[in-house]
């Protein structure tokens, strides 16, 4: 017996010296200084894991603005200082952004790479993201978003009875609701069957779409969906209802859908199934974050009482200035892209609410040694390592935003209550100081939409709807740490509020 346990012993020790000598990385000489963190593979992940935005503060207190964390096996590089966003950003040519987001969206949604260079398309699919989503094809995006919202903000039921009567919710899932059901319809269209049937469809997508979401954290950290059963077998039945013959069987499909569709069939080796798990990465996409943004915007804008006047002041003259009426009878209210554009009030709250709640990670892998010329110094980078940004530490500096936990709606307004775009940091002008989007190659190609979708989510729910709290001076929920990466964190508990319509 104490031989064996002699044995084990012996073996184990070896392990503990082979794992020192040959599997932690030392630092070289001119390389940022390194954490290599104390379980192997690991590295520091638990403890990133548990708060990233304290363990990068702790890290840059201890190492200065640039450090290197062994996670999950990767040696990433973290770049602190947002005066030197811009110099790592200008080192494009040694960045391969695509390998990470390739990788993780087949990993997630389970189709075969995207990448062109790996042979099963030829499509750029970053091409096709600004052709139907930026430009002229905003305009037409933005006017379904419109309509699918009053077909979901005032259903003829509630017209006809005209009910004065309050509905309490909560306000997390009244957002997710309605967000969810007129962005699916708008990207995917309309079901041509009834309108019971296709109410019901969206109410069966929206808990697929919840319970494949909530696992999505995981799925990004690399662990394979069969793990979780309910969430494989929710995605398995959101890619069944984006299947291509389902889809043609939509009507009013979008540009980014049908153009998508056509490149798949034409450039693409993937089957049936796969064509539509891309799909899915962009319901994805297009709902993960824009979901809890909606949910603060709203929040922020009703616990502010200056907010609130202020933004439906703007409202009001801006519908004034349209010539449009706000009328449960009449046609839905309709705003075009110029007009949506001049709401400075609207898009101070959004950036507000947003600059609060996002926390995303902005990652390239590093193509080959190089040196990193940042404003502090230059580092030189291994390849195959990682460049990260985590832009929460910039969204929270107090240097660059004045008590910055604090909701301030006219944050990004300047004297002129016109769009601020001048922040300084150590009294120098910020190329970068909003960052909920990502930045440079892989910036949200989407970002145009969302705001434009949030905004008018927030114009008809002032026009239409009274709204409270229900309790006046509720404390601001705390943010869901366990998606800290992905973008905009939801609330860890949902808020309860009372809306009713309006007597117009
Ligand atoms: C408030 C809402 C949104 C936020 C905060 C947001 C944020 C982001 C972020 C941080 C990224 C990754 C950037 C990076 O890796 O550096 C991203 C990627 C992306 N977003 Fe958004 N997004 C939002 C809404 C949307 C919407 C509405 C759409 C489309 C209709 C969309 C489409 C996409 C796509 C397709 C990508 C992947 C781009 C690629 O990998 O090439 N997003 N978004």
């Amino acid at each position: 017996m104490i031989t064996i346990f002699l044995i084990w012993g012996i073996v184990l020790t070896m392990c503990c010296y082979l794992w020192l000598i040959f599997g932690i990385r030392r630092r070289r000489m001119g390389e940022p200084p390194l954490e290599n963190g104390l379980i192997p593979y690991l590295g520091c992940a638990l403890k990133f894991g548990a708060n990233p935005l304290e363990f990068l503060r702790a890290n840059q207190r201890k190492h200065g603005h640039v450090f290197t964390c062994k996670l999950m096996g990767k040696y990433v590089h973290f770049i602190t200082n947002s005066l030197s966003y811009h110099k790592v950003l200008c080192h494009g040519k040694y960045f391969d952004w695509k390998k990470f987001h390739f990788t993780t969206s087949a990993k997630a949604f389970g189709h075969r790479s995207i990448d062109p260079s790996d042979g099963n398309t030829t499509e750029n699919i970053n091409d096709t993201f600004i052709k139907t989503l930026q430009g002229h094809a905003l305009n037409s995006l933005t006017e379904t978003m419109m309509e699918n919202l009053q077909l979901i903000l005032r259903p003829p039921f509630l017209l006809k009875s005209k009910s004065t009567e309050w509905v309490t919710e909560g306000m997390y899932s009244f957002c997710y609701r309605v967000m969810f059901e007129a962005g699916y319809l708008t990207l995917f269209g309309r079901d041509l069957t009834s309108q019971d049937a296709q109410s019901a469809l969206i109410l069966e997508n929206l808990d697929n779409f919840k319970q494949f979401d909530k696992v999505f954290p995981a799925l990004a950290a690399g662990l394979p969906i069969h793990v979780f059963k309910t969430a494989f077998q929710a995605r398995e039945k959101l890619a069944e209802g984006l299947r291509h013959e389902n889809l043609h069987r939509r009507d009013q499909v979008s540009e980014l859908i049908r153009l998508r569709m056509f490149l798949n069939d034409t450039l693409s080796t993937f089957d049936d199934l796969e064509k539509a798990k891309t799909h899915l990465a962009i319901l994805w996409a297009s709902q993960a974050n824009t979901i809890p943004a909606t949910f603060w915007s709203l929040f922020q804008m009703i616990r502010n009482p200056e907010a609130r006047k202020a933004a439906t002041e703007e409202v009001n003259t801006a519908l004034e200035k349209a010539g449009q009426r706000i009328s449960f009878e009449g046609d839905p209210i309709y705003l075009n892209q110029m007009q949506l554009n001049d709401l400075p009030v609207l898009d101070s709250i959004i950036k507000e609410a947003l600059r609060l709640s996002s926390a995303s990670l902005n990652i390239r892998t590093a193509k080959e040694d190089f040196t990193l010329h940042l404003e502090e110094g230059s580092y030189n980078i291994r390849k195959d390592d990682i460049i990260a940004l985590y832009p929460q530490l910039m969204h929270l500096d107090p240097e660059i935003y004045p008590d910055p936990l604090t909701f301030k709606y006219d944050r990004y307004l300047d004297e002129n209550r016109k769009t601020k775009t001048t922040f300084y940091s150590n009294g120098v002008k910020l190329k970068y100081y909003y960052m909920p989007f990502g930045s440079g190659a892989t910036i949200c190609p989407g970002r145009l939409f969302a705001v434009q979708e949030i905004k008018q989510f927030l114009i008809l729910m002032l026009l239409y709807f009274e709204i409270e709290l229900v309790e006046s001076h509720v404390k601001c929920p705390p943010l869901d740490q366990s998606r800290a990466g992905l973008g905009i964190l939801p609330p860890l508990n949902d808020i309860d509020f009372k809306y009713k319509l309006k007597y117009l």
